[in-house]
């Protein structure tokens, strides 16, 4: 049987490479729709929870890895031994920056590699990780190719980004459209006829860096757009007597051109954070500056200072010592509702505020423990007693299972960086507005 046959007949092996964020819902939405999935992570503890059945991601059920166990339809490893077995390849693994903020791509090459020496006839591989444009077919291809078959002949290539939305409980794998761009038409047609078995809508492109290009392209138009709103912010800050919030609100009146983002501590995670400087490392190969979204870029990573700057105002408007103070953080995960830490804005604040303040405490009840510069935080239990002690509660991540009433009722002070309280009160200070 070809490997269109088998795509067709859902008789292909689907294999994952990382079972993060992306490749653990990814495996369980494609073993979902009929295919087998083999999952290869070198995390040995995510292999040993998924073959338990035991989920690690808020977003994943344990039942709905015990059903695809029990259907025999998923399985992990922590070696590639098993990519022989596979007709599909999904990699999924990681795309950080270095220290200096530039693309980290050694995941890909990494797993590229260990593919290639495994790699026969027939196999049909898709980079999902977000990456700059040309990845797929000047680094991938060439490591891919060392295994001496011919691509589009023996092998087939595609790159087809991930737009997975943790927590996002409206737009799912299944409902989200996949974009597709192959490095010949039958890496692309193959790519496309897997993935409308597993997804409502695909839409093609004509090569994988136009498809590398749109991701970037969606998560930049995101810190952007985050970075204006956090401008406007700061300038309703200076100003003092506009609320940056009710702006927004009332410009998200209008119903056409105009779409609400909103101001914040920081911005973090694996993806919008990380994405402009992917694509402005690659502009500056052909001696082109992406003034704009750098300046973006630094707009949203001096927030976290100016959330500093402004809790030590707030201190010593309320005649506390900021080297006596103790703060308390709520909400440590980069955004609402996920456990994910990854260049959590409240890492940064933490480590601005370490050395300056008294005592620190965190609570977030995804995030039991936090790491900053190498020394361990516990999440503290919320309590009345706790907020006594604390001189401000400072808001970082808004999650939703927060009592926000009850915090306002026995809190001594509050900085709200997310417009979590929303009631007017003379113990609350917002980000973006100074009235
Ligand atoms: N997290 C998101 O919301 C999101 C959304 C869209 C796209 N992406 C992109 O998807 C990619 C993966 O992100 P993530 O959030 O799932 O990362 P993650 O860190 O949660 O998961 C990656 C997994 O890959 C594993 N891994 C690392 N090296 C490996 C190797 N050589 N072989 C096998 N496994 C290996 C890690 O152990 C980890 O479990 C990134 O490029 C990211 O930018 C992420």
């Amino acid at each position: 049987m070809d490997l269109k046959e088998k795509i067709l007949k859902k008789e292909a092996i689907v294999g994952i490479i990382g079972l993060g964020y992306v490749g653990l819902p990814l495996a369980i939405a494609i073993g979902e729709s009929g295919f087998k999935v083999i999952g290869i992570d070198v995390d040995k503890n995510k292999v040993n929870k998924v073959n338990k059945g035991e989920s690690y991601l808020e977003d994943v059920k344990s039942e709905d890895i015990k059903n695809l166990l029990k259907k025999g339809l998923l399985k992990a490893y922590y070696t590639y031994e098993k990519i022989k077995e596979c007709d599909i390849i999904n990699i999924a693994v990681p795309t950080p920056f270095t220290t200096n903020k530039d693309p980290d791509i050694s995941y890909i090459i990494e797993s590229g590699k260990e593919i290639s020496k495994r790699m026969r006839k027939g196999q049909l591989i898709i980079l999902r990780s977000t990456t700059y444009p040309e990845t797929t077919e000047k680094v991938l291809k060439p490591i891919l190719d060392e295994s001496g078959l011919k691509i589009g002949k023996d092998y087939f290539l595609s790159f087809a980004p991930e737009r997975v939305d943790p927590g996002n409980k409206i737009w799912t794998i299944k409902n989200t459209p996949i974009v597709v761009g192959g490095i010949t038409e039958k890496c692309t047609y193959l790519t496309k006829i897997f993935y409308e078995k597993v997804v409502d809508k695909v839409f093609i492109v004509s090569s994988p860096r136009v498809a590398e290009m749109a991701k970037l392209l969606e998560n930049i138009f995101r810190s952007v757009n985050i970075a204006l709103v956090n401008e406007l912010a700061l300038l309703c800050e200076r100003m003092g007597n506009i609320n940056v919030w009710e702006v927004i609100a009332a410009a998200s009146t209008k119903p056409f051109g105009f779409m609400p983002f909103y101001p914040g501590p920081g911005i973090g995670g694996h993806c919008i954070l990380v994405d402009p400087y992917y694509l402005s490392w690659k502009a500056r190969e052909y001696d082109f500056h992406l003034n704009f979204i750098e300046l973006a870029a630094e707009t949203n990573e001096y927030m976290p200072f100016f959330v500093v700057n402004k809790l030590f105002d707030i201190l010593g408007q309320n005649k506390i010592k900021i080297k006596e103070s103790e703060i308390l953080i709520l909400g440590a995960a980069f955004k609402r509702n996920v456990s994910d830490t990854r260049n959590s804005p409240a890492i940064k604040i933490i480590s601005l505020l370490e050395g300056k303040v008294k005592k620190i405490y965190y609570n977030d009840p995804y995030v039991p423990i936090l790491e900053v510069n190498n020394k361990k935080y516990y999440s503290v239990k919320l309590s009345k007693t706790l907020l006594k002690k604390v001189d401000c509660v400072l808001i970082v991540t808004d999650h939703s299972i927060y009592d926000y009433d009850w915090l306002l009722k026995n809190a001594k002070l509050i900085f709200d960086t997310r417009n979590a309280i929303k009631k007017k009160d003379k113990k609350v200070y917002l980000l973006g507005c100074n009235i």
